[in-house]
């Protein structure tokens, strides 16, 4: 009696279990992302902190780094060139879209022609939000959400007639504005700090591991601790084990 009892807890207990693993280590069903992460060992430039273990190629991380690349055709200079200081948090943000395993809790299924799949919410770190606004002040743009309305005649986005070139800080007076509008609620802006375990980090030290693994643990398990399986587990098993008797 005391096996009979267990089982149904335990098929429970696996399912959430599966559900959950299955935010971990992932790669999004989108435009240029392998099917599986895996150890790329010749990811260039900016993009190498995910090499030892990416859902990006090679190719993705060499043309992340270029202007109006063949990933997106997208032309950060469209309204005068963007300085380097701001271009590199641009190049970053791609390569983590493109590279990260650990933006599994926050993928969701889209309808556009060219993906299936998008992050949506990726609670960002304080500093490195705030790092790209400071380094982008200079930088001038035409629009508030890149991901719509621009003009793509030409192949390449054009700003839309009637948008106006101005700098960031007056398109985008904050530093959450700036993360969470530029890609349509890509990202959250959080007061997390960067180490903290509760936020992802766009830049980080490969020496000390990435620190995004842990933060994807953690929501992928719905951020409530007293629930977690285990805990759910410890709770349950003497009641299930006594109840028999
Ligand atoms: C990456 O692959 C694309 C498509 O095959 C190709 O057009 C492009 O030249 C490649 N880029 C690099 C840097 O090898
Ligand atoms: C789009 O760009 C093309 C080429 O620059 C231009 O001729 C056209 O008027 C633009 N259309 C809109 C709606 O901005």
């Amino acid at each position: 009696p005391q096996v009979r009892s267990l089982t149904p807890l335990l098929v429970v207990l696996g399912t959430v279990a599966v559900a959950q693993d299955s935010l971990l280590n992932v790669c999004m069903d989108a435009k240029h992302h392998k099917t599986e992460p895996g150890p790329e060992g010749q990811l260039y430039g900016q993009c190498v902190l995910w090499k030892d273990n990416a859902c990006c190629t090679a190719n993705t991380s060499v043309e992340a780094h270029q202007d109006q690349s063949y990933l997106y055709n997208f032309n950060w200079d469209h309204c005068g060139a963007m300085p380097e200081k701001c271009k590199r948090h641009f190049i970053q943000d791609t390569c983590l879209y493109e590279c990260s395993p650990n933006l599994g809790p926050w993928i969701d299924q889209v309808d556009n022609s060219w993906r299936k799949e998008r992050i949506r919410d990726v609670p960002l770190c304080q500093e490195d939000c705030e790092q790209w606004w400071e380094d982008c002040q200079d930088a001038v743009t035409c629009k508030v959400n890149w991901h719509k309305g621009w003009n793509w005649t030409t192949g390449t986005n054009q700003c839309p007639k009637g948008a106006m070139c101005q700098k960031f800080k007056f398109v985008f007076p904050t530093a959450a504005a700036l993360c969470e509008q530029i890609w349509s609620g890509s990202y959250r802006y959080t007061s997390h700090h960067r180490g903290s375990g509760r936020c992802i980090q766009m830049w980080f030290d490969p020496a000390q591991g990435n620190p995004n693994v842990a933060v994807a643990q953690y929501y992928a398990r719905g951020n409530a601790p007293p629930n977690s399986p285990l805990s759910i587990l410890l709770a349950l098993l003497p009641l299930t084990l006594l109840a028999p008797l």
